[in-house]
């Protein structure tokens, strides 16, 4: 394998962490994610040849793609995301030019923190750079997601992998999926320090339960739309969802009732930190958690015992899962006095209850894509 030097190119997108607003971005909703300084890095150099040639800091797969058929790596397991971002990068009108790319991912995989989306993205800014151009990061958010919805099968919405590409350092994005624009809001947790816990729990059948979840929301849509003047299930307010219950299946109602109470926390999140309210700002994170858990069913067992057990300690002003949930990580905010105490405690118990060993992260927020020539 070539050493890092011998790359032309080194690209970075990050992973993410989701402060509110958890399963709306599908919805139209708002959302308000941070790009971490956990990254993938792609190192990437023009070959002359009409082939990808991918290769792993930390898999020994050697895997050349054949640039004039990328869809037969839509079943491949680490593959299919580069294969889907080139096949999706030539889509778009661009050159597709054969490189060697070394991936390098420090964004725990299975993590809930985009793994994926940090992956896509560092690989289709790399490609933009072998073909000779800039990489533009909305586009880049864009074709990553569509290479997640057809080569690795998750109708996902665009919060990671717009987080990936456009975040800032010490910036929180509130990101309106209906229309992608974008407020950057300074992040200050003022007395509190943001902790990121993994499950480490093997993620099982979190595809198909988000698709599962994701149809649903588009059920309680079409019911609605034949009620209400709406675009979106983010454009119901609370009260108006009060009124047409009724005409919803049981279990359609308690998914809606999510999006649009999750919707409001975002906005009531996003008041409390620009005024500094960290207090209020963890109790939205809590009655997220509990609605994600009661109405959307979507945090499970693990999930659960760590944030019972976060509320449990009395530095913690909130704690809620981020991402897709079925295991992946909580976002906790404590009191940095007593944060070893806190991690302690909460991952002990969450070994008892449930047999795994946590990891805690503190959150550095960094920036998304960034890239230089080596
Ligand atoms: C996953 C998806 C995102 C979003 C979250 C839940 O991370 O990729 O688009 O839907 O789940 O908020």
């Amino acid at each position: 394998m070539r050493t890092r030097e011998e790359y032309q190119f080194k690209v970075s997108a990050a992973g993410r962490v989701n402060l509110i607003g958890e399963h709306v971005d599908y919805c139209g909703g708002k959302v308000l994610p941070c790009a971490l300084s956990l990254k993938c890095t792609v190192y990437a150099r023009p070959n002359g040849t009409d082939f990808i040639n991918l290769a792993w800091t930390d898999l020994p797969d050697k895997i050349p793609l054949d640039i004039k058929n990328l869809n037969q790596y839509r079943t491949y397991k680490h593959a299919k995301y580069q294969a889907g971002c080139a096949y999706f990068w030539r889509e778009a009108g661009h050159e597709l030019k054969g490189c060697d790319l070394l991936i390098d991912c420090k964004v725990p995989f299975g993590s809930g923190l985009s793994s994926s989306a940090a992956i896509e993205v560092a690989t289709l800014g790399a490609l933009a750079l072998v073909a000779g151009e800039l990489p533009v990061p909305v586009e880049l958010a864009l074709l990553a997601q569509k290479a997640e919805h057809e080569f690795a099968g998750v109708n996902c919405g665009i919060m990671d992998q717009y987080a990936s590409a456009c975040g800032r350092s010490g910036h929180a994005m509130l990101l309106d999926c209906k229309t992608l624009e974008c407020e950057q809001i300074p992040i200050d947790t003022g007395e509190y320090s943001l902790i990121i816990i993994n499950t480490n729990k093997p993620h099982a059948l979190v595809e198909s339960k988000y698709n599962e979840r994701r149809e649903e929301t588009e059920t309680a849509l079409s019911i609605l739309k034949r009620k209400l003047d709406i675009e979106c299930l983010a454009d119901v307010r609370p009260f108006k969802l009060l009124e047409y219950r009724t005409g919803l299946p049981a279990t359609i109602y308690r998914r809606a009732k999510h999006v649009v109470d999750e919707c409001e926390r975002v906005r009531q999140a996003v008041e409390a930190m620009k005024r500094g309210d960290m207090k209020k700002f963890g109790e939205l994170l809590t009655e997220s958690h509990k609605s994600l858990e009661q109405l959307y069913e979507v945090t499970g067992k693990e999930l659960d015992s760590l944030a019972h057990a976060a509320w449990d300690h009395p530095a913690c002003a909130g704690a809620r899962m981020t991402g897709a949930g079925f295991g992946g990580c909580t976002v906790n905010l404590v009191k940095p006095a007593a944060v070893e105490d806190f991690k302690r405690k909460v991952c002990d118990r969450y070994k008892q209850e449930t047999g795994y060993d946590a990891t805690c992260y503190d959150v550095k927020i960094g920036d998304g894509l960034t890239y230089r020539e080596i």
